[in-house]
């Protein structure tokens, strides 16, 4: 059906029904949640823009398509070859009613509010020939939409850069939006940028499995949860692991996962990870190990002696005067252990941001693992934190991943699980030195 905007406009208006279909915000800004000057976007970030153009038309059903709502000026601002945005029903949201599509094209509607086309979405055909609908800008349909009640997430490119302009976007508010997913840091043509996925907080009905799904994000957003590095991992070791001889393990050789501390902290969400546990031993590894020295060697012992340093004073102290990089297998490599098996941590400091890689040998993948994940996690964000730096990444390291026979079957009910977003790390913002630390300076937030 070829229609264009003002005739399905005002069949909208006069129809009783008043169905919605919610939607999910697709945006870039700077680090002033700023959009665009002078009618341009103000970067050039080819990937950025590949970004957007995959998680606005990609779908799971290949029968169908999205649909993208923007404001007018938006429509004038996006280039003619690219305009309608292909594979999609583009949306242009005009009050006044002066907007002059001139061709009559089946991919473009105008609607005079955000209520009416989101109405016009909830009915045939639309209801099923639409997959998911995209806000996509710019600001003054954002200052309404972004935080209202029908915005399910917000995808947010975030810029790091100041750079003057004249439309803006409003702060997520994070009361009512958690992070889901945050991308390692992108550098294109010189430009720092990293995806953020925001998703509506929905506070779990007690007693009723799944209301907290997050199903309705884009499959290629949804799967970017770090918790499925885990999942993967043991997934792969139940279907693809050695079986050891007495036939009571399996395991994989070989594994790495990464996660990034700079928004939320990786305590896993599909399997109990007693936070209370976790605080408890890393505090108790500070106190013990960090006045410690447990080094074999006898130059470092010595040097710290000399220095009159404990081993992790000594480390953070170098990370505090030395702020440039770590190079592998010198004093600065750590033979820690706050978990069962032996482990290495190495730290690198980069853009003032700590990340911490730890290699272990052989671990066991359904207790140790997500134990060790936020145990090592906690420990490079309050080094982080006593250095002054940013806590980066962590990046862990394992030589052998087993699973006991004996857990296959708790693990596979565990892959059936849908990650929930991460939750927030909070240290007390006074505290400087590490052997300071007590529990209670340690809050996760959105548990
Ligand atoms: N960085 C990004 O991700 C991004 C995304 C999109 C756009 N941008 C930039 O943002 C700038 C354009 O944004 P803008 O804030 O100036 O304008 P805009 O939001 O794109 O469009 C404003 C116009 O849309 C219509 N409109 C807005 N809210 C409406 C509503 N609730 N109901 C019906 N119509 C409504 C009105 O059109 P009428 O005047 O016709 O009534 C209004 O004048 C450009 O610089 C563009 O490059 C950046």
């Amino acid at each position: 059906m070829a229609t264009t905007g003002e005739a399905s406009c005002s069949n909208v208006q006069s129809r009783v029904s008043v169905a919605r279909r919610s939607y999910q915000v697709v945006i870039a800004a700077t680090r002033d949640m700023g959009l665009g000057m002078n009618m341009k976007l103000p970067w050039d970030l080819p990937l950025e823009y590949r970004f957007f153009q995959d998680v606005t038309t990609k779908t799971s059903d290949p029968k169908k398509r999205n649909a993208t709502i923007m404001g007018r000026k938006s429509w004038e601002a996006t280039p003619l070859e690219i305009r309608p945005l292909p594979g999609r029903l583009n949306i242009v949201l005009s009050k006044s009613c002066c907007l002059n599509i001139d061709m009559i094209d089946e991919n473009v509607l105008v609607c005079s509010s955000m209520e009416s086309a989101l109405e016009l979405l909830a009915t045939k055909p639309y209801y099923f020939s639409i997959e998911k609908v995209f806000v996509i800008g710019g600001g003054d349909l954002l200052r309404d939409y972004m935080n209202a009640p029908s915005c399910d997430a917000i995808h947010l490119t975030e810029v790091d850069i100041s750079v003057p302009c004249d439309t803006f976007a409003p702060r997520v508010d994070t009361c009512l939006y958690r992070p889901w997913y945050s991308s390692f840091p992108i550098m294109e043509n010189g430009t720092r940028y990293s995806f953020n996925t925001y998703v509506r907080r929905k506070d779990p009905v007690v007693g009723v499995v799944g209301t907290e799904d997050y199903w309705f994000l884009p499959k290629m957003v949804f799967e970017r949860h770090e918790e499925f590095g885990y999942l993967n991992l043991a997934q792969n070791v139940i279907s693809n692991g050695e079986m050891s001889d007495n036939g009571t393990t399996l395991s994989k050789f070989g594994c790495q996962m990464r996660f990034n501390l700079r928004k939320t902290f990786p305590l896993l969400t599909t399997k109990k990870v007693l936070w209370e546990c976790v605080v408890e031993e890393i505090l108790e590894f500070i106190k013990e190990k960090g006045t410690n020295h447990i080094w074999e060697s006898d130059e470092a012992k010595e040097y710290l002696d000399s220095q009159e340093l404990s081993k992790l004073s000594h480390v953070i102290n170098k990370i505090k005067n030395n702020p440039i990089m770590f190079p592998p297998c010198n004093p600065f490599d750590l033979n820690l252990s706050v978990s069962p098996c032996q482990t290495l941590a190495q730290f690198y400091v980069a853009d003032s941001e700590l990340s911490c890689q730890i290699y272990q040998s052989s671990t066991e993948a359904s207790l140790e693992i997500p134990y060790s994940i936020a145990a090592y996690s906690l420990l490079t964000c309050i080094v982080a934190h006593v250095c002054g730096l940013v806590a980066g990444d962590f990046i862990h390291v394992i030589g052998e991943a087993y699973v006991n026979k004996a857990d296959v079957e708790t693990i596979q009910k565990q892959l059936q699980i849908s990650p929930k977003p991460f939750p927030i790390l909070k240290l007390h913002p006074e505290k400087t030195k590490i052997e300071s630390f007590e529990a209670s300076d340690l809050e996760l937030l959105q548990i």
